[in-house]
């Protein structure tokens, strides 16, 4: 049972949650996946669907806990999940498909990401992602870590205008695609997934943000997260392996910041007046 979570959607018609869950750093320690898997399963049932994972989380440990938490309920779950830039060729990303399909026990993974660019041509890479969707292994594909030329390189090799998304550091403190990669995806249609929306963890200690989400009854991490998620076309997928997290990020998406608190945000954290290099977390 899903409560209802806004949904934005992609440019291949796939309706997505606009808060997801993330799982880095999951997976890692024995001890801690029981926490985990009920922190992913209490996501899913409040309606954080959208599950990011990689093939370079935990050495896949990551991909185990999801098909722990996914377990029984496959079907109401959106997959996401990343090929390392050192398998982005062709037939690295086939089989580093393969590997995470079977680590997340499933037939398919409905987004497949590059994590981020390395030497293999984009072309090579995309064309792998293609075969990949022609064989219904992925229903789509995008991109992480790419900056405005990077996504111009994308748009002009053979099929790079199925990218889906392009998943990229977003919060508060790294909000320099405000100046120009987040108005193009918009333009676009290609939604940008936000990763470490409460920078991790650092931003759920500032002090001006606690003073904001006083006046909302809220975290300071529940407004660093409902500012990431008051532009329409972003995606956020914060980590939370604790209950009470997991259920504040869902809360978080229900505040409605207002004119005052934009601007008192703007005035902490200076919006972009020109080009910054995207940043990577
Ligand atoms: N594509 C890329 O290159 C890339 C890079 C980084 C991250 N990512 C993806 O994005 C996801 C999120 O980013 P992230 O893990 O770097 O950072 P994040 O989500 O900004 O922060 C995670 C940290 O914040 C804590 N937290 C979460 N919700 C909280 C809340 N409501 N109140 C207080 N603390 C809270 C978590 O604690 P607990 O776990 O103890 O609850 C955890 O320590 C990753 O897990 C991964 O899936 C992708």
């Amino acid at each position: 049972m899903s409560s209802s979570v806004r949904t934005t959607v992609l440019p291949n018609g796939a309706k997505v949650p606009v808060l997801g869950q993330g799982t880095w750093k999951m997976g890692e320690d024995r001890r801690r996946r029981a926490d985990e898997v009920a922190a992913l399963r209490l996501g899913v049932d409040l309606g954080m669907t959208l599950i990011d994972t990689a093939e370079m989380y935990a050495d896949g440990g990551s991909e185990e806990v999801v098909r722990e938490a996914i377990g029984g309920r496959r079907d109401e779950v959106f997959l996401v999940s990343k090929v390392l830039p050192s398998n982005a060729s062709r037939a690295g990303v086939a089989r580093a498909c393969e590997q995470s399909l079977k680590r997340l026990g499933t037939d398919h993974i409905e987004l497949y990401l590059l994590h981020w660019r390395g030497g293999v041509p984009l072309a090579e890479t995309v064309a792998a992602f293609e075969t990949l969707k022609s064989q219904g292994k992925i229903l789509g594909w995008g991109v992480s870590n790419f900056d405005m030329d990077d996504m111009e390189e994308l748009a002009s090799v053979p099929g790079g205008e199925f990218v889906q998304t392009n998943q990229v550091l977003y919060n508060l403190s790294s909000r320099g695609i405000d100046y120009d990669l987040l108005p193009r995806s918009a333009r676009d249609g290609v939604p940008i997934m936000a990763y470490s929306p409460v920078g991790q963890g650092g931003l759920t200690r500032d002090k001006r943000l606690a003073a904001i989400g006083e006046r909302h009854g809220a975290t300071a991490a529940q407004i660093a997260l409902a500012w990431t998620l008051r532009h329409p076309q972003v995606i956020a997928i914060p980590k939370a392996a604790s209950l009470g997290h997991v259920r504040d990020n869902r809360a978080a998406l229900d505040i409605e910041l207002t004119e005052a608190d934009l601007a008192e945000l703007d005035a902490a954290f200076p919006p972009p007046k020109r080009k910054r290099p995207l940043e990577m977390g």
